[in-house]
């Protein structure tokens, strides 16, 4: 596990600090957390316990219950993948096999390098345009393993020729 820097430290101690007397705090601490780092590491959820009175595990159980919260800092770029019923029928499996392939990243989980994030995700109410994707926000309807494969293409080229421009 990836040790947190003291600046991280320090957010979660300011975010603990704001909100301990609160009633019901561990959900406005966790929502806190989340938006200024982007994920809830380890540290916040025994720091967080600790000041509700309540074990690290159970602050862990209330992360994994709600699908807002994350574990690990998400990838540079986001890439959802619909596993709803209306898109599941239509194919989804097979891209989230391709964005697999394509990411390095696993389901639910950041690549490597940290620039893909792979969700799967419910019904996103989009059903008439299954099978669907999000890519950084943007709706990709009638997902094909084709279109799926051209958008983290050219994602990763754009990504390989802003590492290659003079600073
Ligand atoms: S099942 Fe995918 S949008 Fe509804």
């Amino acid at each position: 596990m990836k040790k947190l820097n003291g600046e991280a430290l320090k957010l979660i101690d300011e975010v603990v600090e704001a909100h301990k007397s609160e009633p019901g705090p561990v959900i406005v601490m966790l929502h806190e957390v989340q938006d200024k780092l982007g994920y809830i590491p380890f540290e916040a959820m025994e720091k967080i316990g600790n000041a509700a009175g309540v074990s690290a595990a159970e602050v862990f159980g209330v992360v994994n219950f709600y699908a807002q919260f994350t574990t690990e800092p998400k990838g540079k770029h986001v890439v959802n993948v619909c596993l709803g019923t209306a898109c599941y029928v239509k194919g989804a499996q097979s891209l989230i096999d391709e964005a697999i392939a394509l990411t390095g990243a696993e389901v639910n989980r950041t690549s490597a390098d940290g620039l893909f994030s792979l969700d799967a995700t419910r019904c996103l109410g989009a059903c008439g345009l299954a099978p669907v994707c999000v890519i950084d926000g943007r709706v990709v309807g009638a997902c094909t393993k084709k279109k799926i494969a051209e958008e983290i293409n050219a994602i990763r080229s754009a990504e390989a020729t802003q590492e290659t421009l003079p600073a």
